[in-house]
């Protein structure tokens, strides 16, 4: 029976050691969480990282191991990591497709050499694991050259690539030196996904100026070869988010925090360390909040959950430490006896806690300087089973095209952050349950499942259609 491959620069879990021992726990971010319940179906299989250097002896073993779970490794030494991941991956990608290309991108091309060989091993990985028939599903700005490189070995097999994070205007791309390569790379693929339309825009117009190569509509053409772009706005497993708040341990949980919140509304955020979140803006919304209107001392918390991510990268590592002075001088200056105004954590957290969070909170507080999709805003949604609580959610990421009935807020503009927060906490029930009803039966109904059906229907199509035009 033929199978999917999905191949992804981390695998779903990743692995820790500890008194010399190896632990799996899950990953972080939006791809691993979302794709999450696939792979497991059928004699599916998920190629990627699992996260930390092995050594050549232990290999073996965690390989076996991850077999079990359908889960095939690929190793990175210590340099690949830091070159590789830290460098090329987080160091020029990341930025430049997050528009922060002036402040945070160097561009070494020892770091190039690394992403060009790094994705070589990717690609003899997938090789020894594909057999007629299959489908490969590569994901993410980490492996732009994967489709090509296992074209050119296997002319025939149908490859569907999806890219989670945002593709940047031409003017912003094409500040990468090897920004050829990584198009030609991209186009490997039969299918080409984006979350929303303005990435395929973005994509195509880059396309046509740097290669260039024919484009009508949406279809490239690269001599015999047609690859169709499009957008498929992912979906998360809403239904897993729903039943979660329906587990006693859960609803005991949510019901714990209220009561230590009884006397305050609670503004939620939860984010992966990233400078691309705006956790420093929504700092200042509040702050401001707080100097304009004083009457909220004492009756509202912004519980804010940051994931630890790339702590590795400089960037991130700054902005750490400026979210701990910021969050230090917020509570310093505010806090009473018995009130603090942020609870801020800076670690993971299980989803039961998390679905108990999404359950307490009356605000959940969305506001990315720029954002692929963004799941936490549909996580939140999904979860609020009674239909009450208030998004909000910044324009610039790819969810707020679907969830048009969150409060839409530009994150730039601070004051106006500040009034959304202020809106939500005053919203009126019947309002809230309008806006949410509509957005949850958005969630429910575009889940992962229908993503990932929609993704498969199109490339099947896609690979159909270039067999007959082969063959013609
Ligand atoms: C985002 C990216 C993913 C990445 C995740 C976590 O969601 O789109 O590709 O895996 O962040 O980042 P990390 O660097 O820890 O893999």
């Amino acid at each position: 029976m033929s199978k999917t491959i999905i191949v992804a620069n981390r695998l779903p879990v990743k692995i820790q050691e500890s008194n010399n021992e190896y632990h799996l726990i899950p990953s972080e971010g939006g791809l691993a969480t979302g794709l999450g319940s696939v792979y497991k179906k059928g004699d599916n299989v998920w190629i990627g990282w699992p996260g930390q250097v092995i050594e050549d002896d232990k290999q073996e073993q965690i390989a076996d191991r991850l077999h079990d779970l359908s889960l095939i490794p690929v190793y990175l030494t210590r340099d690949d990591v830091s070159e590789f991941y830290e460098g090329f991956s987080n160091d020029v990608l990341w930025p430049v497709f997050h528009y922060y290309a002036s402040t945070y991108t160097t561009y070494k091309p020892s770091n190039w050499d690394y992403y060009q060989s790094v994705n070589e091993k990717f690609k003899e990985v997938v090789l020894a694991n594909a057999e007629p028939g299959d489908t490969i599903w590569i994901h993410d700005y980490q492996l732009l050259l994967l489709p090509s490189l296992i074209r050119k070995e296997r002319p025939d097999v149908a490859i569907g690539f999806f890219l989670h994070i945002p593709f940047p205007s031409h003017e912003m791309f094409r500040l990468i030196p090897w920004r050829k390569e990584l198009l030609e790379g991209m186009l490997g693929a039969d299918l080409i996904g984006f979350h929303t339309f303005d990435d395929v825009r973005h994509f195509l117009s880059s396309v046509t100026r740097i290669l260039p190569t024919p484009v009508s509509s949406n279809v490239v053409t690269c001599g015999e070869r047609s690859i169709v772009i499009e957008s498929f706005p992912m979906g998360i497993d809403a239904e897993k988010y729903a039943s979660l708040t329906q587990q006693p341990a859960v609803q005991q949980q949510a019901e714990e925090i209220r009561d230590i919140f009884k006397n305050n509304q609670l503004i939620l955020s939860i984010d992966r360390l990233d400078y691309s979140k705006g956790i420093l803006q929504r700092l200042q919304a509040l702050e401001l909040l707080l100097e304009e209107h004083p009457e909220y001392i004492g009756n509202i918390t912004l519980y804010m959950l940051v994931v630890p991510s790339r702590d590795s990268v400089p960037q991130y590592m700054h902005l750490r430490d400026q979210i701990d002075k910021k969050v230090g001088n917020i509570n310093a200056r505010y806090r009473t006896i018995n009130w603090t105004p942020i609870s801020y954590y800076y670690r993971s957290f299980p989803i039961e806690t998390i679905a108990a969070l999404y359950s307490a909170a009356n605000v959940c507080l969305v506001n990315p300087m720029r954002d692929g999709m963004n799941l936490v805003s549909k996580e939140y949604v999904a979860t609020r089973t009674n239909n009450d609580g208030v998004l909000i959610l910044s324009e610039m990421a790819g969810a707020s095209h679907e969830l048009i009935d969150a409060l839409i807020i530009n994150p730039n503009n601070v004051v106006q952050v500040k009034d959304a927060i202020i809106e939500a906490l005053n919203m009126p029930l019947k309002e809230q349950q309008q806006r949410m009803k509509q957005m949850r039966a958005l969630v429910t109904k575009f889940n992962i499942n229908h993503w990932v059906a929609l993704f498969m229907e199109r490339l099947n199509e896609v690979k159909l259609m270039q067999r007959s035009m082969q063959t013609r």
